[in-house]
């Protein structure tokens, strides 16, 4: 029987540490040596190309419904997870949405039901809790926690959604104690939902008022809001799809108290502005392809999404991947000029997001190969309980990897992404640097952008108490008092 199974020959291998030429050997699904040369298996030749780890998609939303019109996400598991290993992502991390009202262990168990038999790549679920009742603060959450769901997220915004102060704080002592990473969407909903008031009164209804309706001090707002309480508590969170300037320089001032304050971005933030949410006058309403929250801001903020990914303040770059067909499933639930408010928000991202990174941060200089695979994969495994399994290339990881091909040059368009959304923001962009192959546990999933894998091949991933989630040991209140 030969040693290995296969073996990746002749690559150049980037990790969140290294970069260095050597064959990889692998067996069972795994990494099982890396060496000069190794022989005695089925050879995959990687010369000339960059072999990096399989990207992980920490945020994003499939088959989700977005109330209360009846739109919903235009991707499932399956060509969700199709889109993502296009483009060379091998682990995502979506959600398992509570509604109001609803027991969180049937939440989870709709979503292990929705993605059952579909998803091409391996997955794990973080929770969305949108009722901290106590059966969740008492039972389910903590029980949940420790079958393997070690990350939730909570909004600030959103009627169907937003948790007030006081139960920001209770489902924040629960992730302290039972050692959970809390995710925060960090917006002023009062704010917002009085700029939208007005802005209706005034008849102000084109897609590029939504970015009107929430300017970046309502992001400031809330993401000081969040890290205040954070500190109280002394429990570390990280604040999700960070947008603007005022919220990056938040995160950086609680960093530099010391604080375990993680930051996570997304490409509509690096490469869109609010002038792609169409014109004032509402003369086109496709802008509202490009309508998420918190918004693109003005161009001038890119650069300071940029240079928080290059000196480190943000962790994690995702995709926010949340998208909705140009119909009325999606984004005209409600008719076909509808007011942003009617809008469901979020765009599509899960294929684009390594190639625009790689493309625009890596080949220009502005980021190493190894904050690339940091900021695309082994940040998101640590953060979230799958390091070493997943996220990195080392003897005993899945052997999750894509080969790069870095002299490619490639023009997006929305057919060659394998999704069902009809639609990318990033249309015609030019990128130097693609994805060739993407392999998960050592299955060929996508070769030349064509999916090869079967659905249903992907595993689900228990995640374990991230050691990003232990808290520094300086409560402002007496954990006694909460333990
Ligand atoms: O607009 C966005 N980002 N939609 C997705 C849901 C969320 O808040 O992440
Ligand atoms: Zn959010
Ligand atoms: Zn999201």
């Amino acid at each position: 029987m030969a040693k290995f199974d296969l073996v990746v020959k002749g690559g150049r291998i980037g990790t969140a540490s290294d970069v260095f030429t050597a064959d990889i050997g692998i067996k069972d699904g795994r990494i099982t040596a890396l060496a000069e040369s190794l022989e005695d298996g089925k050879v995959v030749d990687a010369t000339g190309k960059l072999v990096l780890p399989g990207g992980i998609d920490s945020h994003c939303h499939f088959d989700q419904p977005a109330a209360p019109d009846g739109s919903r996400n235009a991707d499932d598991f399956y060509s969700g997870t199709r889109s993502a290993a296009t483009g060379g992502t091998t682990t995502i991390i979506p959600f398992a949405q509570q509604l109001k009202g609803q027991s969180l262990r049937a939440a989870v168990s709709d979503y292990h039901a929705k993605a059952a038999g579909k998803p091409v790549i391996d997955y794990a679920f973080h929770l969305i809790i949108a009722d901290p009742s106590q059966a969740v603060l008492g039972q389910e959450l903590p029980a949940l926690i420790r079958d393997g769901y070690t990350s939730f997220k909570v909004y600030m915004t959103y009627d169907d959604l937003k948790l007030n102060d006081r139960q920001m704080l209770d489902v924040m002592a629960l992730a302290r104690r039972e050692g959970a990473m809390m995710m925060v969407h960090a917006e002023n909903t009062d704010c917002i939902g009085w700029i939208t008031e007005k802005l209706e009164q005034a008849g102000r209804i084109a897609p590029r008022y939504h970015g009107t309706s929430r300017p970046n001090v309502v992001e400031r707002e809330a993401t000081h809001r969040a890290i205040s309480f954070a500190e109280l508590l002394d429990t570390p969170i990280l604040l999700v799809h960070v947008s603007a300037k005022e919220a990056i320089e938040q995160i950086h001032w609680a960093q530099g108290r010391g604080l375990r304050i993680y930051g996570e971005t997304c490409p509509q933030y690096l490469f869109l502005s609010e002038e792609d949410m169409g014109p004032f006058d509402g003369a086109d309403w496709h802008g509202v392809k490009c309508l998420c929250s918190p918004p693109p801001r003005d161009k001038a903020n890119q650069d300071f999404v940029w240079r928080g990914l290059e000196n480190g303040i943000f962790s994690v770059l995702s995709s926010d991947h949340s998208p909705y067909a140009m119909d009325k499933t999606g984004k005209f639930a409600s008719g076909p000029k509808p007011s942003f408010t009617k809008v469901p928000n979020g765009l599509p991202g899960i294929a684009t997001r390594l190639p625009l990174l790689f493309s625009n941060g890596v080949q220009t200089g502005r980021i190493s190969i190894q904050q690339f695979v940091a900021l695309t994969a082994t940040n998101h495994a640590k953060l979230y309980g799958l390091h070493p399994k997943k996220g990195t290339i080392a003897i005993g990881a899945d052997a999750d990897f894509a080969l790069w091909d870095e002299a490619k040059d490639v023009t997006i368009t929305a057919k060659m992404l394998n999704d069902n959304v009809g639609y990318t923001p990033y249309e015609g962009m030019q990128l130097k640097g693609w994805p060739v192959e993407t392999w998960s546990r050592g299955e060929l999933v996508v070769k030349d952008g064509t999916v090869v894998a079967e659905a249903g091949r992907g595993r689900f991933l228990p995640c374990d108490p991230p050691q990003t989630a232990i808290p520094r040991g300086r409560p402002v209140v007496d954990p006694a008092l909460f333990a």
